[in-house]
């Protein structure tokens, strides 16, 4: 029989806690640590801690000692989602490089970390290499939507001109950590000053996004610009977390340019706001690929972004167990595909 994959999942939020229920539903791989950042989670067996049914027989791990998840075990690839930036994803994933673990990571600077963090992918990249392991940063956006999808269209172009995407989406099923990170509830004065002051930062990814279809086209990226505007609402809307009155901010509509050459060649727009619906504004993912042949990509509605950040990070395991070591990308690595049936099965074990 073939040896199951071993994994261990750091970070219990919304991603972690559904990239653990999917993983008990794989075959060919267990799920043998976890690592919660709360205090009320540690020490708890994992099946409590998400409000299963049974136990797991998963005892959940402190942050301050990460590796007693993964020592003795024999692991193959910590799964992480905890944080958005690489300054605050590297000692944390450092020490399962160190230790030699494959990592998939959700930190959407980490989708293509050369982009803001250039010396750190260097010291990941060396020290990846030096341990024999794989690192990739991955989810639905930096990650797919309106990064790898887009390459992947443009393998069936001559030439390409000009890419323009936007990614429509609803902001209502998520926490407050997010609402507040993109300004929602707030009046149009307190979401300038926000976005002055860097406390509503909006989407994270942009430059991320950007690099990787520039690089991967061979465009030489001169600059990339960015701008933030609040959505603000014409009726009241309202979420667990918020409540919005007409004339206050639901949204932020983020716009991220490459320029190339002098001339805006990439141009992504990512409008997300709590009930779009409610000012009949559908959500979806547009791509437009000015190019030989044209390509004019509709998704409606909106790939959801949890569950398809779950489902990549998960997807993603036979890729980076099997890759090279080093930093991967989403566009250096084979495409992604549902993981179906005996994961041990699409593993190249090494010796
Ligand atoms: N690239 C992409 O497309 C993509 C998509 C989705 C998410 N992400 C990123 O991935 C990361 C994880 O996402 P997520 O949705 O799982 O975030 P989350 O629910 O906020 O959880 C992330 C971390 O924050 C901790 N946390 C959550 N609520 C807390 C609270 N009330 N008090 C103290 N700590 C709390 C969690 O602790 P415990 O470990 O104790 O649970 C977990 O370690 C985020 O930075 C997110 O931006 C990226």
């Amino acid at each position: 029989m073939l040896p199951k994959v071993r994994v261990v999942q750091w970070g219990l939020g919304s991603m972690g806690s559904g990239i653990v229920k999917l993983l008990l539903n794989k075959e060919g791989i267990e799920l043998v640590g976890a690592i919660a950042h709360r205090d009320t989670k540690i020490g708890k067996d994992l099946g409590e801690v998400l409000g299963l049914e049974k136990k797991i027989g998963v005892i959940v791990s402190s942050e301050s000692d990460p590796s007693q998840a993964w020592r003795g075990r024999d692991v193959d690839v910590l799964l992480h989602a905890t944080c958005s930036t690489v300054k605050e994803a590297f000692p944390q994933i450092r020490k399962a490089i160190e230790d030699g673990l494959n990592v998939i990571s959700s930190a959407e600077e980490l989708a293509y970390p050369d982009a803001q963090n250039p010396e750190r992918a260097k010291e990941i990249d060396r020290l990846a290499k030096k341990h024999g392991v794989s690192v990739l940063g991955t989810g639905i956006n930096p990650g797919f939507v309106l990064d790898a999808l887009i390459i992947m269209l443009t393998g069936v172009c001559f030439d390409v001109k000009r890419i323009e995407a936007t990614r429509v989406n609803d902001l209502s099923p998520y926490g407050p950590t997010v609402l507040n990170s993109q300004g929602v509830g707030t009046t149009v004065e307190g979401f300038r000053d926000g976005v002055a002051k860097g406390t509503i930062v909006g989407h994270v990814g942009f430059r991320e996004s950007i690099r990787m279809i520039a690089d991967s086209l061979g465009w030489k990226l001169g600059k990339v610009e960015e701008s933030r505007e609040p959505i603000v609402t014409k009726v009241k809307r309202e979420t667990p977390f918020v409540k919005v009155e007409p004339g206050m901010v639901a949204g932020c509509k983020q716009v991220g340019r490459g320029i190339i050459d002098g001339e805006e060649r990439i141009l992504l727009v990512h409008p997300q706001q709590i009930h779009p619906e409610l000012e009949g504004v559908e959500t979806g993912d547009y791509i437009k690929i000015e190019g030989t042949p044209p390509i004019d990509l509709r998704i409606e509605p909106e790939i959801a972004g949890g569950i398809g950040t779950i489902a990549l990070m998960v997807n993603m395991i036979p890729a980076i167990m099997n890759a090279e070591p080093g930093i991967m990308t989403m566009a250096s690595l084979p495409i992604p595909a549902a993981l179906l049936g005996d994961v041990s099965t699409k593993i190249r074990r090494k010796g």
